[in-house]
């Protein structure tokens, strides 16, 4: 089988990287003034502007040839259609079915899973009423105030970040927190906030085997035991998992046992039970819309042609800075202080699905995957990072992400103006930049000698021509929130397609944790020390000669 780089469609490319790369975006936004129009994509409440990049119509044709011929029609046709392209787990990828409305039945090995979610979403319906309406109690017959996630990763990440940007939708009278890392610290914190009888447990895991959830599971566990006795685990514990015997061994009760399937990866589980704290922060109607917002993108990638497709484009302008122009970071810079920790979710749900190095059939690949997501929310990143987005040597493209309306703004403009300005004004100037002259004009005209004029300007040259997309929304609603978490989803399966990896397994993650229960008898004088490297060793020693040897 050829290499990516083999295909004509790559030679193409690369010819045209080599006739087009000193050519700047002020002159084609010279030369087409209807940019704006001609590359920009509205769905429903959002615009995805991606004018400010280094592309012509005749770029996008010859990158979507390279996608036609990376078979990625095939390849979107057989995650729909459910068949295991999680080739070394053998597994179907199915996320998109968990927001599917339809009645159309899903079989997975032999049992249809539309049947499966309904149930399973009934479920979550009941507990969530329940829970709102003060019926769910805890061991003393009090109404639950106060949710408690335990969970990292993806049994992490998307309810975290979604109850989050989703605040102003927050059914009154419930707090939601969230336990991921294994430090003990935030976990006391919380303990120290929290009223035991008031508060519900979720572990969410899909293994039942994450060392950090069940650590922490445990030492809450205990906690709630000594204080209101063991039948409280019954009563305030739920968990969320596929491995339903393990939940059950650690003393949760079967009806607080929610599914997870064996075809959804973690950081594709949002909109699984996995959901659940979102479900029961923001209820489940709009947890719905939420769904649905997803599977209106799921529609859209679905059908739209390739070069209306928001989500083929983002992977298709992501594999040209990539892969010819040898960018490796992508920036991501909501101007929407609820969305700041959505860099987060993307840095998994980038970096976890396509930092892969070996091809689907084994063979090791000569060209560059996955993306360095970083980020931070705007305005904060433009005092921090955006220095060298406008002036460093590498080339970094930006997402801006907007937000027209927000609620608290409803009846402010000062604050929201500044803000959707700030954003605009950052893909102004990575696009523009500007130019010796421009710049020794100013000091010129600020009344500065020549001399000096002359030597400041090369400081303050800004190159521009720095690629930004935009994605502008209504308004941040659980919809649209649904509907842009699937559109990077997409993108991501499509770079993973075209660049022919296995965007669903993990085992460069899978490494560290196998490591870890060996490191931590060492530590306790356990184990096989002598399998360790000396470098690993020179710090358990070091460590326990701070800290003295524990047993
Ligand atoms: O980080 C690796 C990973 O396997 C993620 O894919 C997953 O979201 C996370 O660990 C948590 O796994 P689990 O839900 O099984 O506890």
């Amino acid at each position: 089988m050829h290499q990516l780089t083999d295909l004509p469609e790559w030679h193409a490319l690369t010819q045209h990287y080599e006739s087009t790369k000193n050519s700047h975006m002020r002159t084609l936004f010279a030369q087409n003034q209807n940019r704006f129009q001609q590359f920009s994509i509205e769905i429903n409440d959002i615009l995805f502007d991606y004018c400010r990049n280094r592309v012509t119509e005749h770029t996008l044709d010859l990158l979507i040839d390279l996608a036609n011929a990376s078979h990625l029609l095939a390849k979107r046709e057989a995650m729909f259609a459910g068949n295991a392209i999680n080739c070394t787990e053998k597994r179907a990828v199915l996320h998109t079915a968990l927001r599917d409305s339809t009645k159309q039945p899903l079989m997975v090995n032999g049992q249809d899973i539309k049947a499966l979610i309904r149930c399973t979403k009934d479920r979550i319906r009941q507990l969530v009423e329940s829970v709102h309406h003060g019926e769910f109690k805890g061991i003393t017959g009090k109404a639950i105030t106060d949710i408690v996630n335990i969970g990292i990763g993806g049994s992490y990440l998307g309810p975290m970040v979604c109850e989050e940007a989703l605040k102003d939708y927050a059914h009154p009278g419930l707090r939601c927190h969230y336990l991921s890392t294994v430090d003990k610290v935030p976990l006391l914190d919380l303990l120290a906030v929290i009223n035991p009888e008031t508060t519900l447990f979720i572990i969410s895991s899909k293994t039942f085997t994450t060392i950090e959830t069940l650590t922490n599971a445990k030492t809450i566990a205990d906690w709630l035991i000594a204080k209101l006795g063991p039948a409280a685990i019954e009563k305030q514990f739920v968990a969320i998992t596929a491995a339903t015997q393990k939940a059950l061994q650690f003393g949760i009760n079967q009806d607080l046992i929610f599914p997870m399937w064996e075809w959804i990866g973690g950081r594709y589980s949002v909109w699984s039970a996995i959901g659940l704290p979102l479900a029961l922060a923001i209820g489940v109607e709009h947890y719905q819309a939420f769904l649905n917002g997803a599977e209106m993108i799921d529609q859209h990638f679905k059908t739209a042609p390739l070069k209306q497709n928001i989500p083929v484009i983002m992977a298709l302008l992501s594999i040209w800075y990539h892969n010819f122009y040898y960018a490796q970071g992508h920036a991501i810079a909501p101007y929407a202080h609820r969305l700041r920790h959505l860099i987060a979710y993307l840095q998994q749900a980038d970096m976890e699905s396509n930092g892969k190095a070996v091809r689907l059939n084994g063979e090791p690949i000569n060209y560059l995957t996955s993306t360095i997501i970083f980020g931070q929310e705007g305005c904060n990143g433009q005092h921090a990072y955006h220095q060298l987005l406008h002036q460093g040597k590498q080339l970094i493209p930006t997402d801006v992400i907007l937000i027209a309306k927000m609620a608290q703004s409803a009846n402010d403009h000062q604050h929201h103006d500044v803000l959707i300005s700030s954003g605009l004004s950052q893909a102004q100037a990575l696009m523009q930049g500007k130019t010796y002259q421009e710049a020794k004009d100013e000091l010129i005209a600020m009344n500065y000698p020549l001399q000096e004029a002359e030597y400041l300007a090369q400081h303050r040259v800004i190159p521009g021509n720095k690629p930004c997309n935009i994605f502008f929304i209504k308004e941040l609603n659980p919809h649209n929130l649904g509907a842009l978490i699937a559109l990077y989803e997409h993108k991501i399966f499509v770079q993973g397609a075209i660049w022919d990896i296995n965007s669903f397994d993990q085992w460069g993650v899978e490494l560290g944790k196998q490591l870890l229960p060996n490191i931590l008898a060492a530590m306790h004088n356990k184990g096989d020390k002598a399998s360790l490297d000396s470098a690993t060793l020179g710090l358990i020693n070091h460590y326990q000669q701070i800290i003295g040897t524990r047993e």
